[in-house]
């Protein structure tokens, strides 16, 4: 389930809910720590980083065991989180997974409950970003190769995608921002706008705006998306704004001016 940014404003109803009726939650010590004030007599079970296929295996096996599990994920378990990983070991050990309202017998009930990605949290902090088509880009080389990452980007940069950099830098990775950000300069202006967002509707929130030739000299680490924008995107105050196209079809009425 989904636990969204960070802040308790920003977790649904629903996964709320889940928290409050499960009788184990599995995840990492972070994000665990998030739900924390949530949580009353329920078990935690709390991993480190990278034990991501040990957390699922877990959660697997107390589920089959009968018990009520919720293995939380931040943002949405659906975006680089753990509904891929767990419904991928689901179908590698032939365990037969339905939604709770499943007409044909199951091994296990899953339900994955979606939550407030840090991309809308972000984007919601710069403004209007991704008004017009995106592409979101890890850049993490753990799980793919740098090269195929390399791809994805110039050609997101040639297609004039608005693009969302995940896992921008590590302790152990600092030099990809800066091939990134040159390899981009080779399609689009040093002006274009960047947005960079820290930490976005959770504890030491930090936003800023700046441009693709300046992108290097702000704090990025590994809380943190970049919003590259595209060739129409502008800033206006302390936001970006990547327009839809309504000031073309309806001048007047953007405008203000009813012609
Ligand atoms: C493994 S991904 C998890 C993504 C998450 N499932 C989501 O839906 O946003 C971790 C990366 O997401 C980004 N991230 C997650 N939460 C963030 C936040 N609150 N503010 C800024 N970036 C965040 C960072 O780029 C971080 O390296």
């Amino acid at each position: 389930m989904s636990l969204g940014p960070g802040f308790a404003d920003y977790l649904i109803p629903r996964a709320k809910n889940a928290l409050a009726e499960a009788q184990v939650v599995v995840g990492y010590q972070t994000y665990i720590d998030l739900v924390r004030p949530w949580l009353t007599t329920q078990e935690v079970v709390a991993t480190g980083m990278k034990a991501e296929v040990k957390r699922c295996q877990l959660a697997l096996d107390r589920a089959c065991a009968g018990q009520k599990v919720a293995l939380v994920s931040s943002g949405d378990a659906g975006i680089y989180g753990m509904a891929g990983l767990v419904l991928e070991m689901c179908a590698v050990q032939g365990l037969k997974v339905g939604p709770p309202e499943a007409a044909a017998a199951v091994d296990l009930y899953l339900e994955v409950i979606p939550g407030v990605p840090a991309l809308a949290a972000g984007a919601a902090l710069l403004g209007a970003p991704l008004m017009h088509d995106f592409v979101v880009i890890s850049l993490s080389d753990l799980l793919t190769p740098w090269e195929t990452i390399l791809k994805r980007l110039e050609l997101a940069a040639q297609g004039d995608f608005v693009i969302v950099l995940y896992n921008p830098k590590s302790k152990k990775r600092d030099w990809q921002l800066g091939a990134v950000r040159d390899l981009l300069l080779r399609y689009k202006t040093p002006k274009t706008p960047v947005g960079i967002v820290s930490r976005a509707m959770r504890q030491g929130q930090a936003t800023t705006v700046t441009t693709l030739e300046d992108l290097l000299s702000h704090a990025v680490d590994m809380q943190t998306i970049v919003v590259v924008g595209n060739s129409q995107t502008y800033t206006y105050g302390a936001y970006m704004i990547t327009p839809r196209g309504y000031q073309n079809k309806y001048r007047g009425q953007v405008s203000g001016s009813g012609v």
